[in-house]
């Protein structure tokens, strides 16, 4: 064996049928008869064991609130809880711990955004810029922050294949535009838009961008820094975290001259009744006891992440996306909605005249759980005209022998309903 073989860092080997070992709920019959094949993944993650045991034992051996409680459970809890922090740190390269702010979601992410930096930062007048293919998340919240103080929610156009316009992009940024509220990965469509160049364009006018990446944060590496994005916002539950934790990534600078949020107890420094002074990030904006377990339990699915290799994710997805496209493509009468050129992880489609809720009864009763509806995207069915579609959407432990189940069970769709 030569030198430089010993001195060559092991490259990780990625191993579906291992991985799924990790994944207690998908070994279940559904109904007791049908394997079950889960494909609702960017609904929510199922979980690994080393997230449940995490949860398990911080409740069993060191349950105890944080920042509060000066003795031996809550050093623990507050070691596990700001580690976890840390950790988040290092999944998003964000230069500074402080920059992580820990919320209940995506959702709640973008409105402490619209909330805090939005009132200070918008005026009459002024334009908030989003795409045609975003979230109600990234939508609703500049809605409401428009209408309270005068401002206009323009839109980036999408074609029919669902990918952004950059050249309108362009040309709706004025000196008028404050923010650019931008999804990294479409979670009706599947498109991954350009974010870094849009980043780019932005700050070249000085206006800041906000990413939502729900849906990307667990298909793909993240690098806020590299980005350079403003804001970004994920969901722990769809990195294969528990619900109820979420994370505002923001800029030091950015997040220093924003106002608190919430007031309560741990974001303040000193309370009377004439004056009451604000913590230092990142617990301004964390004000009452926090999601603790939330926290250490999203850690734990980070280190596991990180065991697997999201370049090895991200390549096992891509193997079962062009599987699956090739494959979906032979099924009669299935319309893609979303054929961007770059896509990640998710089928979104409609069945001939086959209603999307009757698509996704027959394959629940073949075991196979799909999302269908208008996934909280009505701007985006809007669009395509369409009133819904059947949403089949990967993660790391889906395999070829899932999407044949796919594939066999929409056969059978459209033979009875057809
Ligand atoms: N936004 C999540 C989804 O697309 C809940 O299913």
């Amino acid at each position: 064996m030569s030198t430089n073989t010993l001195t060559q860092p092991k490259k990780k080997t990625f191993d579906v049928e291992k991985v799924r070992k990790d994944f207690p709920i998908l070994s279940q019959l559904v109904r007791g008869k049908k394997p079950l094949v889960y494909l609702d993944n960017a609904n929510t993650t199922q979980k690994p064991k080393c997230v449940i045991n995490t949860l398990v034992r911080y409740y069993r051996e060191y349950n105890s609130n944080v920042h509060r409680a000066s003795h031996y459970l809550g050093s623990k809890a507050d070691h596990a809880y700001e580690k976890g922090r840390h950790k988040v740190q290092n999944f998003l390269k964000a230069r500074h711990f402080e920059e992580i702010i820990f919320v209940r979601n995506a959702t709640e992410g973008i409105n402490l955004v619209a909330q805090t930096w939005g009132r200070r930062n918008v005026d009459k007048g002024d334009e908030i810029l989003v795409s045609a293919m975003e979230h109600h998340a990234n939508i609703v919240p500049w809605q409401m922050l428009c209408e309270e103080r005068g401002a206009t929610l323009k839109v980036i156009p999408m074609s029919d294949s669902g990918e952004l316009d950059l050249e309108a992009y362009e040309k709706l940024l004025t000196p008028q535009t404050r923010l650019v509220g931008l999804v990294h990965m479409s979670n009706a469509l599947g498109t991954v838009n350009p974010i870094k160049e849009m980043i780019a364009t932005a700050h070249k006018q000085g206006i800041p961008v906000l990413i939502d990446g729900a849906q990307s944060a667990y298909h793909m590496s993240i690098d806020v820094q590299e980005l350079d994005c403003d804001f970004f916002v994920f969901s722990g539950h769809k990195l294969y975290g528990p619900t109820g934790i979420g994370i505002l990534y923001g800029k030091r600078e950015l997040l220093e001259v924003m106002p608190p949020w919430m007031g309560g107890g741990d974001m303040i420094l000193t309370v009377s009744f004439d004056k009451t002074t604000y913590n230092d990030l990142p617990f301004k904006f964390e004000a009452g006891t926090p999601h603790i377990e939330g926290v250490i339990g999203l850690g734990a699915a980070i280190d596991y992440l990180n065991g697997l290799g999201m370049e090895n994710i991200a390549k096992h997805e891509a193997e079962l996306m062009a599987y699956g496209t090739e494959a979906l493509a032979q099924v009669p009468d299935l319309k893609m909605i979303g054929t961007a050129k770059h896509k990640a992880s998710v089928f979104s489609f409609m069945l001939g005249e086959i209603h999307p809720q009757d698509v996704g009864t027959i394959l629940d009763m073949e075991g196979i759980a799909v999302r269908t509806g208008q996934h909280c995207a009505h701007p985006v069915m809007q669009h395509f005209g369409i009133s819904a579609t059947v949403r089949a959407s990967l993660a790391c432990y889906n395999t070829r022998a899932e999407i044949d189940a796919l594939v066999q069970g929409l056969h059978k769709a459209h033979r009875f309903m057809g």
